[in-house]
């Protein structure tokens, strides 16, 4: 028999090694979060620390896990590639790379019909921002105050100032607006914008959505002065809105679409950038501008079809909504039962902010929810904005376990908060 994978040191031992040889630092906030637990054991939406308290993962990792963890589909359709496949040559032709575009191309709004793949999301980002600033031949990048797009070069340009802020000078030429504010983009508008960037639902920023007008207007604007609009669907894609992509809802299509996490179904990394046929005139004369050896790996285009398959099955998307309902159904209960602490929600399908009284109870809510088996974390730049993002899989019956934990976290939260005690962790 071959030794099992999970389980082989202790948690303390696991912890100990951890804060040793990867990050110190980041041991410190888990424990402060009351999250120094090591996740072992995974399947569907649970989670199991390595003592086998059970979790469920209402963070699903920003997305990677929509379709929970594990998922059978996705897992066979891996091993199965494993047998006669590897990641390939990026620089060569594939079979599966080609055939994952094209099946993206028939999901994907409008007329975007090319796409070039990165292995994260940050990289697919750089990518969309490489491709608009080459094609237009202009500077100028205009993005979201509070905004997240990774961590890479110019994803991490167009981000908010608190991810940049160490690393100065960056790239010149990016400029941040309010989210959903029409006149301040318009305002910012030259014939000198090479793109227009914004996530469709912002994540970090607290889970925001904007009105009805908003991104119609952004599609005007780019089409006025020549710009190349962007959307980040990381987090919003994939279905987690109970549409396919976040932005049908508001009815445009963007020049360039930008997909990852939930992808390939949490089991290998692949990111996109899918593009309207226009932009192409630039990558047809720089065929070879952007590399990257894992980038379309094969491995990963098998697992994101197989991915497809299941999003797109006959009542997926109708699920999501029907279980983003329930939950909505459960957060008046929580408001009615703790209306000191509860301020109300946002919610697209079953991407969700559960909106607390006040800043400094998210981090309480946080610990709390851990406490009582559930795992979620509050917003960046919102902490009071607890991110709700659960497996699209959920059934009725987790759904109902979430908020009965949700209702016992508050209470611990409304005990912690009497106590005077600070907030374990603000970033
Ligand atoms: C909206 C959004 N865009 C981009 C990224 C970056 O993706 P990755 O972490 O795969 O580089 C993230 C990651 O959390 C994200 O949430």
């Amino acid at each position: 028999m071959e030794e099992r994978l999970i389980g082989r040191a202790s948690e303390e031992r696991v912890v100990r090694e951890f804060a040793d040889h990867v990050s110190p630092g980041r041991v410190e906030v888990y424990r402060l979060l009351g999250f120094d637990r090591v996740p072992g054991r995974r399947e569907g939406v649970y989670l199991y620390d390595l003592s086998g308290k059970r979790y469920i993962n209402c963070r699903s990792s920003g997305g990677v896990f929509n379709l929970g963890h594990r998922p059978p589909r996705v897992v066979a359709a891996l091993r199965r590639a494993l047998e006669e496949l590897d990641i390939g040559d990026h620089i060569l032709l594939s079979e599966q790379r080609a055939r994952l575009a094209r099946r993206l191309a028939e999901l994907a709004p409008g007329d975007i019909r090319y796409t070039l793949f990165t292995p994260g999301g940050g990289e697919a980002i750089d990518v969309a921002l490489k491709l608009a600033r080459g094609w237009t031949g202009r500077p100028r990048v205009i993005s979201a105050r509070h905004g997240y797009h990774g961590h890479t070069g110019l994803a991490l340009s167009a981000g908010d100032e608190r991810f940049k802020r160490h690393f100065e000078p960056l790239a010149p030429g990016f400029e941040q607006v309010p989210f959903g504010d029409a006149d301040a983009l318009e305002a910012a508008m030259d014939d000198r914008v090479a793109a227009v960037i914004f996530e469709t639902i912002p994540a970090t920023a607290g889970i925001l959505i904007p009105p009805a007008d908003f991104f119609p207007r952004v599609r005007e604007l780019c089409d006025r002065w020549g710009a190349v609009m962007i959307l980040d669907e990381v987090q919003a894609g994939l279905g987690r809105t109970g549409r396919m992509w976040a932005i049908e809802e508001w009815g445009v299509t963007p020049d360039i679409l930008v997909s990852g996490k939930g992808l390939s179904g949490g089991v290998y990394p692949l990111s996109a950038a899918m593009y309207r046929g226009h932009l192409d005139t630039f990558f047809r004369r720089h065929p070879f501008i952007h590399l990257s050896s894992f980038g379309g790996a094969e491995l990963g285009c098998v697992a994101a079809l197989a991915m497809l398959e299941e999003t797109t099955s006959p009542g997926f998307l109708d699920h999501v909504e029907a279980m983003g309902r329930r939950f909505e159904a459960g957060y008046a209960r929580l408001k009615e039962a703790h209306p000191d602490l509860v301020a109300g929600w946002r919610r697209r399908g079953l991407m969700m902010a559960f909106e607390l009284a006040e800043d400094r109870l998210g981090p309480f809510m946080t610990y709390a929810l851990g406490k009582h088996g559930v795992l979620a974390i509050f917003s960046d730049f919102r902490p009071r904005a607890m991110q709700i993002m659960p497996p699209l899989i959920i059934t009725a019956s987790e759904v109902d376990e979430v908020l009965t934990a949700m209702d016992g976290a508050l209470a611990t939260v409304r005990e912690l908060a009497a106590g005077g005690a600070d907030p374990p962790y603000i970033p």
